[in-house]
């Protein structure tokens, strides 16, 4: 890989158009992890939904404990694999709040059930019944009718600002490639690694 010529996001995009054919669902999950300012890690899928040069952004309940870590150690972790592929891409960097409008845009986007449940769903907090959860989706349902379902204050989106991308590819005999990108001033440099 010529490491001047090599665009860490087009690389990124390339393979998960890769992804995208061969993959039987969800070519998009990625592993997010987390940490709280003790240093106690948690990890969990979400949904890439948003990639440009500024990095990778997720959708999430602000109120949930991934919500809570960020809000308190705003660093992630991400690990994609694709087993189809026989490759993986991790990231990590500082993460930052999407703004309102990219929020907002992505809210409306999503299925009415979607945006419905995103309003009855205290993500991550106990939940008493599963009748108390269908119980909250009706009401939302009726309070918003068919009218236009605004965003929920709570919800909305994170943005991980890479600082290091690895690629990683499967090769025989666990001799496996691996490609780092490391943010460095404008640009970015390579490196390999053992596997
Ligand atoms: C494939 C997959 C995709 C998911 N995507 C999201 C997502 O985009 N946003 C989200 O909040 N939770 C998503 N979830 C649920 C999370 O993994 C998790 O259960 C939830 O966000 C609560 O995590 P927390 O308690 O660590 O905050 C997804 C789960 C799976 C298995």
């Amino acid at each position: 890989m010529d490491s001047s010529a090599v665009d860490p996001f087009a690389h990124f995009e390339s393979w998960m158009a890769e992804a995208t054919k061969s993959e039987p669902n969800d070519p998009n999950a990625v592993c997010l992890a987390t940490c709280t300012p003790e240093g106690i890690p948690s990890a969990r899928m979400v949904l890439l939904k948003g990639l440009d040069p500024r990095g990778f952004v997720f959708y999430t309940n602000l109120e949930s404990r991934k919500g809570g870590e960020l809000a308190a150690n705003p660093q992630a972790a991400l690990c994609f694999h694709w087993k189809s592929l026989h490759r993986s891409v991790r990231v990590e960097g500082a993460v930052e709040a999407v703004s309102d409008a990219e929020a907002d845009a992505y809210y409306a986007s999503r299925a009415r059930g979607s945006r419905i449940g995103a309003w009855a769903s205290k993500q991550s907090r106990p939940l008493e019944s599963r009748f108390a959860l269908e119980k909250a989706v009706a009401e939302y349902t009726m309070k918003f009718g068919l009218t236009e379902i605004p965003r929920p204050a709570f919800w909305s989106g994170f943005r991980v600002v890479p600082r290091r991308i690895e690629f990683w590819r499967d090769m025989p005999f666990r001799l496996h490639d691996r490609q780092v990108f490391h943010r460095d001033g404008a640009g970015w440099r390579v490196e390999a690694l053992y596997p």
